[in-house]
């Protein structure tokens, strides 16, 4: 499904330069779901950001589904980022101002490859599916975080992507919720075939997953 070569990122600070990953290899096959463990500023976030096309490498490759990601021009990649790829961030991402059937909606329309009122539909059974069917016309601010969250998944899922990338995405949350969200997603993974990469600190959870990286320093560790 992708695969990292030598990748790094390096940033250039007041305090001089961070070298946030460095030099990691990885390949995660396609159906897998690989859980990335570390401490905090180990640099899982950067990494997840690159393997996403939302922050190039300084250094290294990355290929997705065969496509060399930092090598598309800029349409090129929002459009590959739009079609193939889901995400749900380590905190909040819904835009306020919209409702929830709009938000988990706008990645489709932005797309533009369903008709609106197939997008709807889909977006609605998403919501539904992930038991905020009682919420389609509800704010973002008018729900819990949890369901917040559960929202951003069905968001991250209107385009079907092959790879679904989730970074923290129970951070905050009681354990009741982090186990419901976390059948969500492994439900994804198991019933679709998509690609599940998952950034925990819940060891338990990570121990679910087919492949464990274990990330230190920007590095992966044997
Ligand atoms: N925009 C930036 N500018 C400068 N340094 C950055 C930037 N983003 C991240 N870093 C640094 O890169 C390192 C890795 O950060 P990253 O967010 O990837 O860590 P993480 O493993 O996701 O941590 P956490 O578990 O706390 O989310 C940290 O030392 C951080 O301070
Ligand atoms: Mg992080």
């Amino acid at each position: 499904m992708f695969a990292c070569r030598q990748v790094g990122k390096s940033y250039r600070t007041e305090r001089g330069v961070v070298n946030a990953v460095a030099g990691i290899d990885l390949d995660v096959p396609a159906g897998r779901f690989a859980a990335i463990i570390g401490r905090s500023g180990s640099g899982k976030s950067t990494l997840m950001a690159m393997i996403g096309g939302l922050s190039r490498p300084s250094a290294g490759t990355i290929e997705v589904g065969g496509t060399d990601v930092w090598r598309l021009s800029e349409t090129a990649l929002a459009a590959f980022r739009n079609e193939k790829i889901g995400y749900v961030f380590q905190f909040a991402s819904l835009l306020p101002t919209l409702r929830l059937i709009d938000n988990v909606a706008l990645p489709a329309m932005l797309g533009r490859r369903q008709s609106t009122a197939a997008t709807y539909t889909r977006a609605s059974g998403l919501l539904d599916r992930m038991g905020l069917g009682g919420y389609l016309d509800a704010y973002p601010s008018e729900i819990s975080a949890g369901e917040q969250r559960r929202a951003a998944i069905a968001r991250a899922l209107i385009n079907d992507p092959a790879l679904l990338l989730a970074d923290e995405p129970t951070s905050d949350l009681d354990e009741q919720t982090e186990i419901e969200i976390m059948d969500e997603l492994l439900a994804v993974n198991r019933e679709l075939g998509t690609t599940l990469v998952l950034v925990t600190h819940n060891l338990a959870l990570a121990e679910q997953a087919e492949q464990i990286v274990h990330i230190a320093n920007g590095a992966i560790v044997a």
